[in-house]
């Protein structure tokens, strides 16, 4: 996997959704990966590559457990993370 990681958490609407889009059309070296708390599951989510069909992973940043199997499944097949946008906090 050579392309570069960009994750933004947030992205179902607003300032998030706005990063995301903006990343996605200019800058085709990353692999930008869009979180919500209503997202597909992470392990489905990254197993089955829907990252690259638009779809949006499950995350909700207030929940220690939704946080650990986001970074897993990321860590599990991606293994990288280059950018992070924390526009949730
Ligand atoms: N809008 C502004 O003018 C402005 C100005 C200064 C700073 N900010 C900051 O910028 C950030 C985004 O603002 P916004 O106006 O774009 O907000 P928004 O329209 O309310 O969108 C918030 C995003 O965060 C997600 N989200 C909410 N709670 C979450 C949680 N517990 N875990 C994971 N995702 C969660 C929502 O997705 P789901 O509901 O699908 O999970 C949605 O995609 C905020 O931190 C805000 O304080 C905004």
């Amino acid at each position: 996997m050579s392309n570069k990681v960009f994750v933004v958490t947030g992205a179902s609407r607003g300032v998030g959704k706005a990063i995301l889009n903006w990343i996605k059309a200019r800058c085709s070296e990353f692999l930008v990966i869009g979180t919500s708390r209503k997202g597909v599951n992470p392990a489905e989510f990254f197993s089955k590559a829907r990252y690259r069909h638009g779809d949006l992973c499950s995350l909700d940043v207030t929940n220690d457990e939704s946080v650990r199997a986001f970074f897993k499944s990321l860590k599990d097949t991606l293994g990288r993370i280059d950018v992070l946008v924390n526009n949730v906090f």
